[in-house]
């Protein structure tokens, strides 16, 4: 058993641990290194697939392959029996003493068992990224909540992590912009803002723009100061951001991100930085010019017609844009942050953006290896129409009146659950279930597809939702409360795998730690959404099948509160790393 142990302080997943003690033995019958390809299994605990392949590279019958590689392997501590199925597949049971060893592990370790990074690297997470004087949208929303899990994530696995609140806050727009605050006058200007009417403002200087061509001109003239640096210019426009990011703020208190603005680092900060990027992809012989425009050729990209497409890089008429900025990003980030990962939380629609970026960032040289940059794409949120999703007036829906809607609508919910509960903690409850659904709501789906938002699905207390998780997590605590028991009394015991669902719920117990891994590996918090219901699932079933405080003997009793109390520890670890709170009473 030391064996088994020793290996648990890294990491609790027996699939990887099964994995590690096959990869040296499919070597050794290879002759090269070979994936095992271990995953779950229905038939047994697991299976390693990767004889198939390998048998077709050397050229032989895989159950033999299959049969040498288990002859081979060292599994005797880890392992109570295999068998090999069909085309070479290994079928793998753990012993239950291994699995009981793994789980005392998980419960007096650190990030009960999560594995820590291999290399704790700074990592840069841009996120979140409205813009000024522009209505935050439902996508930002979601860009805010999957960039909050990625940095909870990562953090919690050791790296170090900054965020970046990339704010639309410079360029042309704010000619006009500016005209037309000045035009209502600053004190009507700051009360539409500060009420987080910003499409109003937004679409009225727009149209002025467009239908008022002395407007037009004062908009231009305005860019040129601002550009120029004109103080009352600067004060103006300072202006604007500070009542958006006021209203922001707004939005990020109710979803409880850890975004604060000592996180803003929006376009303008990359302004003086712009022309160094163009001097350096001048130097590195990258700059072309095309229809009056500064642009870089880059290989592999079409436009519709199929025609190449160059990344411009500075406009016609001479401006800077978001490509430039986006690259002065990556250097920033690389070279005065020291990132050697960059992560873009940003919606689908920008990808090629992203692409084209990151491949001049990489043939001028600022991007190397190790560093490198994800964009961390996803889909639209669409109502239930699957249409764009609009307030019920048909306006865009302002994110403000939809989170307090669903703390509204949380609050009735859980009223109705639950009468007794006491006014001031049923207000806390709501927050936590109220705004978190929406998050949870954005996790749960698969990333890059667009999902539909139904409100009576978020708040259900049952299937893949938030508050079924919650629930889940408050109702074990209510068994301690219930029994006026102390969790941690139950913490040094070694649980006692007896009947299938005990065990079924202590091998769901040791998936957090592949869990985190796969949901940091392909940066999809959804995944961890996915296992903690899994979890979820599993401890309801064990709860049906096994008496807790009425067990038949007292070790039972300790060792099922041990389960309990680590299921408990697991849900809020796991939500908590979503940004969602776990309360201990619902
Ligand atoms: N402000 C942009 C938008 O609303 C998103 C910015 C994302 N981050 C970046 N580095 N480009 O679409």
């Amino acid at each position: 058993m030391a064996h088994a142990h020793a290996d648990a302080c890294l990491m609790a997943d027996p699939l990887r641990l099964l994995a590690d003690r096959l990869a040296p033995a499919f070597a050794a019958v290879a002759g090269v290194s070979a994936d095992p390809v271990v995953r779950a299994s229905d038939r047994a605990d697991a299976q390693a697939n990767g004889a198939l392949a390998l048998a077709k590279t050397l050229g032989r019958n895989p159950r033999e392959v299959a049969e040498a590689v288990v002859a081979t392997a060292d599994l005797a501590d880890l392992v109570a029996t295999t068998e090999i199925a069909g085309p070479g597949f290994i079928n793998v049971t753990f012993r239950d003493d291994a699995l009981a060893s793994l789980l005392a592990g998980v419960a007096a370790g650190p990030r009960l068992g999560a594995r820590p990074a291999p290399a704790a690297e700074t990592v840069v997470v841009d996120y979140s990224a409205p813009n000024v004087a522009k209505e935050m949208h439902v996508g930002h929303l979601r860009s805010t909540v999957i960039g909050d899990a990625l940095v909870r994530m990562l953090e919690f696995v050791g790296h170090r992590v900054v965020r970046e609140n990339h704010l639309g806050d410079w360029g042309t727009p704010f000619g006009m912009l500016i005209e037309h605050l000045l035009d209502l006058g600053e004190t009507e200007a700051s009360r539409e803002l500060s009420v987080g009417d910003l499409d109003g403002f937004y679409k009225q200087a727009s149209a002025k723009f467009r239908n008022d061509p002395a407007f037009a001109d004062r908009a231009r003239a305005r860019v040129v100061l601002l550009q120029g640096g004109d103080p009352e210019t600067l004060r103006l426009w300072r202006e604007l951001v500070d009542e958006s990011t006021r209203y922001f703020d707004q939005v990020y208190e109710l979803l409880d991100v850890l975004l604060t603005d000592d996180d803003l680092a929006g376009e303008s900060r990359y302004d003086p930085l712009l022309p160094e990027v163009l001097r350096r992809l001048e130097a590195a012989g990258l700059l072309a010019h095309s229809e009056g425009a500064d642009v870089v050729w880059v290989p592999g990209f079409e436009n519709r017609e199929g025609e190449p497409l160059p990344l411009i890089v500075r406009k016609a008429g001479g401006g800077f844009n978001y490509a430039t900025s986006d690259l002065a990003c990556v250097m920033d980030r690389v070279e005065r942050i020291g990132a050697t990962l960059l992560l873009y939380v940003v919606g689908a629609p920008q990808a090629q953006h992203f692409q084209m970026v990151f491949s001049v960032a990489e043939m001028a040289g600022w991007l190397r290896p190790p560093a490198r940059a994800v964009h961390v794409a996803f889909g639209s949120i669409l109502g239930t129409d699957r249409k764009m999703l609009r307030s019920r007036s048909g306006a865009v829906l302002k994110l403000v009146d939809l989170l307090e809607e669903a703390i509204a609508r949380a609050d009735a919910a859980v009223r109705d659950k639950n009468p007794e509960l006491p006014e001031e903690r049923r207000r806390d409850v709501a927050r936590a279930v109220g705004s978190r659904p929406v998050q949870y709501a954005d996790l749960s789906p698969d990333q890059v597809r667009d999902y539909v938002f139904d409100w009576d699905r978020m708040l259900a207390f049952d299937g893949n939702t938030g508050p079924y998780l919650q629930y889940a997590h408050a109702r074990i605590r209510s068994i301690f409360r219930r029994g006026e028991l102390d969790p941690a009394s139950v913490r040094g015991v070694r649980p006692v795998l007896g009947v299938p669902q005990e065990r079924a719920l202590g091998l769901a117990l040791l998936g957090f730690d592949g869990a985190v891994a796969d949901a940091l590996d392909t940066f999809q918090p959804h995944r961890l959404s996915t296992y903690l219901f899994d979890l979820a699932t599993r401890f309801t079933e064990f709860y049906e099948a096994c008496p807790v405080l009425r067990a038949d003997s007292d070790e039972q009793r300790a060792s099922r509160l041990a389960l309990c109390d680590l299921t408990a520890r697991v849900l809020a670890s796991g939500l908590g790393l979503l940004g969602i709170r776990a309360p201990d009473e619902m």
